[in-house]
């Protein structure tokens, strides 16, 4: 079979002109990338797919927005929940770059504290973390200065 033909069997997501093709989430986090990035409020064009075949992921899912070329810090958000995503910015229907998630130093109002007693599980303040480790991910509270790692850390 050509490349090509290899190719256009691949793309079960219509290509786009421009904007962002954010590849490769865990299909289960998809909503939730979704979420984050505030996709859900925005009047941009976008597609997606989800549990499609991944060769690394095994089922992976695929957004792809329409004139959106989002800023480091934004796409970062999505990398304790997506640590594998990888952004093409494309641009005349060519990728042009191609670009992967950076776990943030500090993450804002994205995670709870797996502590209790911690003021942010008890008053409605945002939550706020250091990540003081990258494998497995640990946040240290900047409320309570105890750490949610790995398996531990739950979405707000
Ligand atoms: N894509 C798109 N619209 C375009 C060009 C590309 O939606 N005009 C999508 C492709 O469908 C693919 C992603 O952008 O999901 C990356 O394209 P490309 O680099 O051509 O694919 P791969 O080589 O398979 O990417 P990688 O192995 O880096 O994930
Ligand atoms: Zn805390």
């Amino acid at each position: 079979m050509s490349d090509d033909k290899k190719k256009k069997l691949k793309l079960k997501v219509s290509a786009i002109k421009e904007g962002t093709v954010i590849d490769h989430i865990p299909a289960q986090n998809l909503f939730k990338v979704i979420s984050i990035l505030g996709l859900d409020k925005i009047e941009h064009q976008i597609t997606f797919g989800t549990n499609l075949e991944s060769e690394r992921l095994g089922s992976k899912a695929i957004i792809k927005v329409t004139d959106k070329f989002f800023e480091d810090d934004e796409i970062n958000k999505i990398a304790l929940i997506a640590p594998h995503a990888k952004l093409n910015i494309i641009r005349d229907y060519e990728v042009v770059e191609k670009k992967v998630v950076e776990i943030p130093k500090e993450i804002i109002g994205i995670v709870k504290c797996f502590n209790p007693k911690c003021i942010t599980n008890n008053e409605t303040i945002t939550t706020r973390f250091k990540v003081v480790d990258s494998s497995p991910i640990a946040l240290r509270c900047s409320y309570c200065e105890k750490h949610t790692v790995g398996e531990q850390i739950k979405m707000v």
